[in-house]
């Protein structure tokens, strides 16, 4: 049993062909079976079922994966549903699989849902002074509905009391932080807060965040650390959010339980607030679900922006796009967004800084400019920055630059390029941790004695051939098949596929023209591999996309000697520089890999 997982007991007990027959019309063909695929339409079956690889896909519109995540497309529901309800038909114990927790984690969502509704009444329902302040912010009755918002009053046992009517146990009560205990005492740990309901994106209600309304304790009180709320891997609001997230592929995240509740209310819903922690990598992980780009609004104070520049090194280290918002009204967007409407502050969120911007500006308010010293203290601090970006990128920074400081752009380069050589030495001295060269030429047979592009035909030949699954990742790929004899065989080898459902190597030969069986041959007994075809099958992908890109690359320089310094191909030049500097970057990102 060591080793095996939940979703390996779920795929060796159920069969994925039952439970797709319980949605598609499956019909038998060879090996697997047919349908009309449930994911997009169409009017002749490209959706294929196979029983032997327990797996599903569709050559219509990509859709693909096991019974597990069918399940989960096809009802819209996450993982962790899909894996319960199969575990429950098939009679699979989950505990078994390290899911012990969840009898209490759910008990702890129900109790915390019951919580947020009490809470909710007090708001609501009669007269309160959580109300009235919460009506004093702006908000309305709408909006208290969406979050939920509630009131905790100001007693030492109003939960407890609702709690225990209806059976929770105080023990569950301790455990959610609900409740508190000094000795023998159990008291209400919210009193005299208005409370927020922090949901994860499951839209369980894992805990809560209670302001204060006097002045007793600090202004935010939040729920524990527990097994069910763990601020750094939760971003508040996100459940509402995700969506306009990931459809406007832009996240902007702010500190605040506040600024994100009246950013909402004010239409920008595209929005998630760090529940009162310094950003961490693993809220960076779940917003990178929904999107790349993400701006930070945090508070226009110090903490504020000592905040944003750890949280912007944090969000490119994830591998997002950050820029940095400057709240110019205000402390926080709460109040820039109240005072000057959304399309001031939609304004703002446009004019928000990219990275070295950013940073270039940090350091610019530090110095006088106007002096000598001033702009060599500023051009010291930024040094680094600039070694550390692209050669196109730091050229266009280094041009500002030397106009705004009058220093040379020569000597600027000077600089920039002494640090760069010495940040290398150190790094060489500290060659111990350097990463081994992957080696990767071995894997690659014939390599060197083959045209690069023709390597990769033949590798795809062979990856088809012998494993239909990859006949479908080579999709968005099909244009390397240059050589029209390639291209013949990976025809006929799809076409066997797409007619038994499994490709039979003697099928696809007797189907061939006699020239590109000889070839289909060859690449079969040429191509071996050593160790395991999916890092073959990568290595393959890596290289054409590398390729493609070296291409764009080659057209966009040239496009720019085209180019005029004249007014109407500036945007155009701008547009062509940014794409470059995108290209560039990713590109020595794969090399670095
Ligand atoms: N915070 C916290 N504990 C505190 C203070 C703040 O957890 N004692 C967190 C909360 O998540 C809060 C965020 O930090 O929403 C921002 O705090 P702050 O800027 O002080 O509050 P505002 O969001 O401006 O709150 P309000 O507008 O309600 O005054
Ligand atoms: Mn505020």
């Amino acid at each position: 049993m060591s080793g095996s997982t939940i979703a390996d007991e779920i795929k060796s007990r159920c069969n994925i062909v039952d439970i797709v027959g319980r949605y598609v019309q499956l019909k038998r063909s060879g090996g697997s079976y047919k349908g009309l695929c449930p994911f997009h339409s169409e009017k002749t079956p490209s959706f294929v079922v196979s029983d032997s690889r327990q797996f599903f896909y569709c050559f219509g519109c990509g859709a693909s994966g096991d019974v597990i995540s069918f399940l989960m497309k096809i009802e819209n529901i996450d993982f962790h549903t899909a894996v319960s309800k199969l575990s429950e038909e098939y009679g699979i114990d989950m505990d078994r699989f390290g899911y012990r927790n969840e009898g209490k984690k759910n008990e702890i969502y129900e109790m915390n849902r019951e919580a947020a509704v009490f809470f909710y009444r007090n708001l609501t329902e009669k007269p309160n002074p959580g109300y009235e302040y919460m009506k004093r912010r702006g908000l309305n009755p709408k909006t208290i509905a969406r979050f939920g918002i509630g009131f905790a009053e100001d007693s030492w046992h109003a939960l407890l009391d609702h709690l225990r009517q209806k059976k929770y146990p105080e023990k569950l009560m301790l455990e959610a932080g609900l409740l508190s205990a000094s000795g023998e005492k159990r008291y209400d740990r919210f009193r005299n807060r208005v409370m927020f309901p922090i949901f994860n994106t499951r839209g369980k209600v894992i805990g809560f965040g209670g302001r204060a309304l006097g002045d007793r304790g600090p202004k935010y009180l939040n729920s524990p650390e527990s097994g069910v709320f763990s601020k750094k891997n939760n971003l508040y609001g996100l459940n509402l959010t995700r969506k306009e997230i990931s459809s406007s592929n832009c996240a902007i995240l702010v500190e605040g339980y506040m600024d994100l509740v009246s950013l909402y209310r004010n239409g920008v819903m595209n929005t998630a607030a760090s529940l009162g922690t310094a950003l961490t990598e693993q809220q960076c992980a779940l917003l990178k679900r929904y999107t790349q780009n993400v701006v930070l609004a945090y508070d226009a104070d110090a903490a504020g922006r000592k905040a944003a520049l750890r949280g912007i090194e944090l969000l490119r280290k994830a591998g997002i796009n950050a820029r940095v918002l400057h709240i110019s009204d205000g402390k926080d967007p709460d109040e820039f967004i109240t005072r000057n409407g959304k399309e001031a502050f939609l304004k703002l969120v446009d004019q928000a800084l990219p990275y070295a911007d950013y940073l270039i500006s940090v350091a610019r308010e530090k110095y006088d400019l106007a002096t000598p010293a001033g702009g060599i203290g500023f051009l010291k601090e930024i040094r680094g920055l600039l070694s550390s970006l692209s050669p196109v990128e730091a050229d266009v920074y280094i041009r500002k630059i030397a106009a705004e400081t009058r220093i040379s752009e020569s000597a600027i380069r000077r600089e920039v390029n002494e640090t760069a050589a010495s940040e290398k030495r150190t790094a060489d001295a500290g060659a111990g941790v350097r990463r081994p060269v992957p080696a990767s030429g071995d894997q690659m047979t014939e390599k060197r004695h083959m045209e690069g592009d023709e390597m990769i035909q033949m590798h795809f030949i062979k990856l088809a051939a012998v494993n239909p699954d990859y006949l479908e990742a080579m999709r968005e790929y099909e244009s390397v098949f240059e050589d029209p004899a390639y291209a013949r065989i990976y025809a006929m080898i799809k076409n066997v596929y797409l007619e038994d459902s499994e490709v039979d190597i003697n099928k696809v030969s007797d189907n061939l023209l006699p020239e590109d069986n000889a070839l289909f041959q060859r690449s079969l007994q040429r191509v071996v591999f050593p160790e395991n075809s999916d890092r073959v099958f990568q290595e393959c992908i890596e290289k054409i996309r590398y390729e493609r890109m070296e291409k764009r690359q080659n057209e966009i320089l040239e496009a720019l000697t085209l180019l005029t310094e004249e007014e109407s191909d500036r945007d155009r030049a701008d547009a062509l520089t940014k794409e470059l500097i995108e290209l560039q970057r990713t590109m020595q990102n794969i090399k670095l890999r």
